[in-house]
């Protein structure tokens, strides 16, 4: 059975993963960063009991016309030899006419790749009829949010219940963002989503509700890969061992379309939330005030061209320890942001999969493991240590393979 990977956003990130699948199911690359092809499971490779990289096939939208090997060239992020070796077959993905609205994402202008007008439903209706062609040859779908970053706008009243949520679609409501049409189309069509970037799309109530009542999985938000990822490894060390923290300070340089994107303050505000949520949680201050309870904690992103896709993130850590003595650490992440993302959707669009297979539906909170800001399970709770998420994404992975 062939997995359709279908993803909102034909760009850096979804170019590079599906570079990546065919280079690396040709022999020519290895999917290094994904556990779904390098884990295993007592002792068993987690890929064999998962849908091989040799049936995933892919779709994609954008606002701007152009194939997957147009976009690939100019994100500048694989090799002309790597691309080279697989142009044919990035060449025939296009990008189908996006939902799209420029008040959401300033910097996209002169878009020429849209739905025919009309309300959200309308566009909503666009959207699924695609996806029915998608799946014409009865393939397995899941779609996963690789557009830009959109503008902050937190749930309204629009958003807090389908009723209210269907009839706002109708009405072409602005507090409706494209994300979440597209997340709308996927479940109602039985596709299981999952949101890559920080604004808020599929983790409104009407939403998890549509999920709910139609047992469709689903998981956010925002691809824990570089920064955030490092910090959650970080900061349960420091407090495993009683280590105070007065202040952390990241900062990034980044020069691709997603940096040129969140040097926007309405689009940067979506993200700074999702990186600042993190640390609270992890060192819980109300429980040790003496440790954490006096921490300052800020995230900047500077859109810097020279560095294209090689983000910098460095960390300033202001620690302190045995009778308040202070201490600093100092990180600093020479990372490549779309080679670390490419294996996170690989990894969510598989074990979606074999989540929806398994039938389970709603909030996949054991996802947790790769969103910088997860969605809380049905306690409230949301876990941000990555051993502690690794442990919870095994565990639910166990019981679905049921070994
Ligand atoms: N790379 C990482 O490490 C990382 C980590 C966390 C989150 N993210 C998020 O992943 C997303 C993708 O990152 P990227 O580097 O590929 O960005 P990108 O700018 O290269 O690609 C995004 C694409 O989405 C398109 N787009 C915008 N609005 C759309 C819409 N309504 N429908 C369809 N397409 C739309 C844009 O035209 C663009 O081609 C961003 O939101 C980014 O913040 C990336």
């Amino acid at each position: 059975m062939t997995l359709r990977i279908l993803t909102p956003g034909l760009g850096a990130v979804s170019t590079t993963l599906m570079a990546g699948v065919m280079l690396a199911r040709r022999g020519l690359a290895n999917p290094i960063g994904s556990v779904t092809e390098y884990g295993t499971i007592d002792g068993r490779p987690l890929k064999d009991e998962l849908v091989s990289l040799d049936d995933i096939t892919f779709g994609a939208w954008d606002p701007y016309k152009g194939s997957a090997l147009d976009v690939a060239k100019r994100s500048s992020v694989l090799s002309a030899e790597h691309l080279a070796e697989i142009s044919d077959e990035l060449a025939a993905i296009e990008a189908r006419p996006a939902v799209f609205d420029q008040s959401w994402v300033e910097a996209l202008e002169d878009v020429d790749n849209l739905v025919a007008p009309g309300s959200w439903m309308d566009q909503a209706e666009a959207l699924m009829a695609d996806i029915n062609a998608f799946r014409a040859n009865g393939e397995r779908l899941v779609m996963v949010w690789c557009a830009s970053t959109e503008a902050y706008r937190p749930a309204g009243p629009a958003h807090m219940n389908l009723n209210d949520f269907e009839r706002a679609l109708k009405e072409g409501d602005p507090s409706i963002a494209p994300s979440q049409v597209y997340a709308y189309a996927a479940l109602r069509s039985g596709v299981p989503y999952a949101n890559g970037a920080p604004n808020v799309s599929v983790e409104i109530p009407a939403l998890v509700e549509l999920a709910e009542r139609e047992g469709v999985p689903i998981a956010g938000k925002d691809f824990k890969t570089g920064q955030t990822l490092i910090k959650t490894m970080i900061a349960p060390g420091l407090r495993s061992r009683m280590l105070g923290i007065r202040g952390w300070f990241s900062t990034n340089i980044l020069g691709n379309l997603d940096g040129l994107v969140l040097d926007h303050p309405d689009n940067f505000r979506s993200k700074e939330v999702t990186k600042l949520g993190v640390l609270d949680e992890l060192l819980r201050p109300d429980e040790l005030p003496d440790l954490y309870g006096n921490l300052d904690h800020a995230v900047r992103i500077n859109y810097y061209p020279p560095r294209g896709d090689d983000k910098e993130g460095w960390d300033n850590i202001d620690l302190f320890g045995w009778l308040n003595y202070p201490m600093q650490l100092k990180i600093d992440f020479l990372c490549r942001d779309s080679i670390l993302a490419a294996p996170v959707v690989l990894d969510l669009a598989k074990l979606l999969d074999l989540a929806s297979t398994s039938g389970r539906g709603g909030v996949q909170e054991w996802l947790g493991f790769y969103f910088k800001s997860p969605m809380e399970d049905q306690d409230g709770h949301i876990e941000h240590a990555l051993f502690e998420q690794e442990a919870q994404l095994y565990s639910a992975i166990r019981s679905m393979l049921g070994s």
